[in-house]
């Protein structure tokens, strides 16, 4: 994983708006987050979340098939992120793509590397979540701006000749009638960028956070809840649920429906707020450096976003 150095904590936000780090701890419980540093983008993040990962893995860039990098905050249009990523830690077998899923961009984006190994078309995916929401966050609107952060995880897809290890099932969803409720409505083909969308905020991150909040709950304790039933798993089985970070309220409401256990729940959204598809990848990471989970594990990772989109993983944990 890949975080910036830079903490901007709750005071640094009271220091220049009206908020305070009580507010925003007992509605989000956020303390801090990551900025990354002026120049220093998505793809940037993304290559060194890659490169700890195939290091960590021991495997050599030059070995990996596919890169898909879940993003929805791209260097640029095109070419995608994952060309660039490619370029930067010297992938040169590898070929890649930008998945678009908002939070459940993880989710969705190693649902599909799992796909091209199942196949047996690949031996080597590297799924990448990294997101810059500093590019599109509007810091003078208080109820966004102090929910989002910057950073990157990563995760290597291979093959195991152990049926017990593995990605198990996943679930996945859209629901397009989502969209109004969270969106940034320029920049595209629809609102192409002009000085009208710029003086219009179009560019910026746009939510009804109530609406949001409401569906997130609902539709990341559903899916789980599903998969789990599906494939006869107990919830007290689980060595790690990690849901999506967006909100403490939301992880808490999801905890108490599912009937999780503290020591299950993966969290770092205090020290690094909201992500967007990096949350699920670098909480994995933390845990994982922390020695909470071994070969063989249970882990559920369940995210809800723009779209909406929303899905759960279960596997077993592979190292
Ligand atoms: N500091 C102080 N006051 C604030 C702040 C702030 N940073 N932001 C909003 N407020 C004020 C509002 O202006 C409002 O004041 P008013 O009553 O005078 O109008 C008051 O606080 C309450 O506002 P609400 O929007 O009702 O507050 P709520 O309890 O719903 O919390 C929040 C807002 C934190 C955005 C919440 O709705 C939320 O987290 N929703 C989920 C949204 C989300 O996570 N989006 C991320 C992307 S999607 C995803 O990742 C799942």
């Amino acid at each position: 994983m890949y975080f910036p150095e830079k903490i901007v904590t709750n005071d640094d936000f009271a220091a220049e708006m009206e908020t305070s780090d009580q507010w925003i701890r007992e509605r989000t419980g956020i303390a801090e987050r990551r900025f990354s540093a002026d120049g220093e983008v998505t793809s940037d993040m993304a290559a060194k979340a890659g490169l700890d990962c195939l290091d960590k893995a021991g495997v050599k860039p030059d070995e990996v098939d596919a890169i898909i990098v879940c993003t929805v905050t791209p260097d640029m249009f095109f070419p995608s992120s994952a060309c660039l990523v490619q370029r930067k830690i010297k992938a040169t077998n590898a070929w890649g793509f930008d998945l678009s899923g908002a939070c459940s961009g993880f989710v969705f984006g190693l649902s599909t590397g799992a796909q091209f190994i199942e196949s047996g078309r690949y031996r080597k995916v590297l799924v990448i979540g990294a997101d810059t929401m500093t590019s599109i966050v509007d810091f003078t609107d208080r109820a966004t701006c102090v929910l989002f952060g910057d950073g990157a995880g990563a995760v290597l897809l291979e093959p195991s000749d152990d049926p017990e290890i593995g990605i198990l099932d996943f679930d996945l969803h859209t629901d397009g009638s989502g969209e109004e409720f969270l969106h940034m409505p320029g920049g595209g083909s629809l609102n192409p960028p002009s000085h009208e969308t710029v003086d219009q905020g179009m560019h910026y991150v746009h939510q009804d956070g109530r609406t949001v909040f409401k569906f997130a709950v609902k539709y990341m304790t559903e899916v789980s809840e599903n998969l789990l039933k599906r494939n006869d798993i107990a919830v007290e089985d689980m060595t790690l649920v990690i849901p999506h970070q967006a909100n403490m309220r939301i992880i808490s409401s999801i905890a108490d429906r599912l009937k999780l256990r503290d020591d299950q729940l993966g969290l770092n959204i205090e020290k690094y707020a909201n992500t967007t598809a990096a949350t699920i990848p670098t909480c994995l990471c933390e845990y994982h450096r922390s020695g909470k989970f071994k070969r063989g594990d249970l882990i559920l990772v369940s995210s809800f976003g723009a779209g909406f989109t929303w899905g759960s993983s279960l596997f077993s944990w592979g190292l």
